[in-house]
């Protein structure tokens, strides 16, 4: 069976942040395999729009799969029907979802504790379906009960294209770094592609990650959230190292991308800078990381995990690009927007560096939720 992935770099399914117009700057930066935000399988059966858009492929995507959340065979199959209808290249089962709206009925991590629902699932699924079918597990729900190689045998022999491995339990969240030695015994064990999943926020990271585990591929989460420009970084095995009015460019055109999307009038202005605020969550996070000075601290433990300290700079517009504070994010999103130009754009966002309070004062970021 072929690989469900024409390139091994894939970026993961992200409910809110893997909306179309950040896929489509991913895209521009060299992802060729995206994925939809996870949607709801019932509720797409029933037509209902809002999930129904979560469907929706960018005509720029080589290879969109859509991921579903799913208790039953039957929804699973009718709900990727739609997806399939609509242009997906593959259809993901989500066995991790830790939320509880998806754990209590069933779908997401519940599944890595129900396996035989799992295997029922994606059985049906692969016979059902022409498409190929792909399933993302966890290393399992509880750390006391790891049961990857178990989960990955059964889908294997269900069927599946592919699977990914993010090497979390659900009960772990972001707290201990992703697992790769269990990747690694997953891809020994299994006779399908697999792919890893988890802290993979630099190009030698990836390359190290790869090396180690003989992974297929590679999913990108929080590190294509932080830098869109991962793709293409780990593809040229360099690191871009952009400047701050570079980044400014690239997070301009993501604001233009929205403003496609959402549309001009004020309803869909707040809608995009609503979306560009939340996306300031993961981009204020960026800081540069060159293979010279951290590529010994990255084999130690993961960059994404490392609690970073903020950049020391006297540059006003690194200071706001960098600032954690959540309506710091909104107005510079604001200023994104409506600037009519890169250079108006730096300027006002420099003004309103002027404006922060003073880096002693300012809030550090939270413990990471993710
Ligand atoms: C904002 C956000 C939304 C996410 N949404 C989904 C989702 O819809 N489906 C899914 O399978 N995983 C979801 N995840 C988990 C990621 O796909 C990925 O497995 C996890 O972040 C580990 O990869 P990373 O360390 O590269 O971020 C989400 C993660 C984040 C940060």
């Amino acid at each position: 069976m072929p690989s469900p992935w024409p390139d091994p770099l894939i970026l993961a399914p992200l409910t809110k942040g893997g909306n179309l117009p950040f896929r489509r700057l991913c895209v521009d930066f060299g992802a060729v395999v995206t994925m939809s935000e996870m949607a709801f399988a019932g509720p797409i059966v029933r037509g209902i729009r809002k999930e129904l858009a979560l469907l929706r492929k960018g005509p720029t995507e080589p290879c969109f799969g859509v991921q579903l959340a799913a208790s039953k065979p039957e929804m699973a199959i009718q709900a990727a029907r739609a997806a399939l209808e609509r242009g997906a290249a593959f259809v993901d089962l989500n066995a991790g979802c830790p939320i509880p709206e998806a754990v209590h009925k069933g779908m997401g991590a519940c599944l890595l504790d129900r396996p035989r629902n799992l295997e029922r699932i994606l059985r049906e699924m692969t016979r059902a379906l022409e498409a190929p079918v792909t399933v993302k597990l966890r290393s399992g729900f509880k750390d006391s009960r790891i049961n990857v190689l178990e989960t990955s045998r059964l889908a294997e022999e269900a069927g599946v294209a592919g699977i990914v491995v993010h090497g979390r339990t659900r009960e772990q969240r972001y707290t201990r770094a992703a697992d790769w030695d269990l990747v690694a015994q997953v891809v020994r064990a299994r006779g399908i592609p697999v792919a890893g999943n988890g802290d993979i926020l630099t190009w030698y990271e990836a390359r190290d990650r790869l090396a180690h585990s003989g992974a297929a591929g590679l999913m990108l989460g929080r590190g294509a959230l932080i830098k869109p420009w991962l793709f293409q970084e780990i593809h040229e095995g360099r690191e871009l190292a952009l400047s701050a009015p570079e980044r400014v460019a690239v997070y301009r055109r993501l604001a233009g991308y929205f403003r496609e999307h959402f549309g001009e009038d004020e309803h869909g202005r707040q809608r995009s800078v609503d979306f560009l605020g939340w996306h300031f969550a993961f981009f204020h996070r960026y800081r540069p990381l060159p293979a010279e000075e951290w590529l010994e601290r990255s084999r130690e433990h993961p960059l994404l995990q490392t609690r970073l300290d903020p950049i020391a700079t006297e540059d006003p517009l690194e200071q706001v690009l960098a600032c954690p504070d959540a309506s710091t994010h909104l107005q510079v999103a604001e200023i994104l927007m409506d600037s009519a130009d890169d250079g108006e754009a730096e300027d006002r966002l420099a003004t309103l560096a002027a404006k922060l309070p003073p880096p002693e004062d300012r809030p550090r970021r939270a413990e990471d939720q993710t």
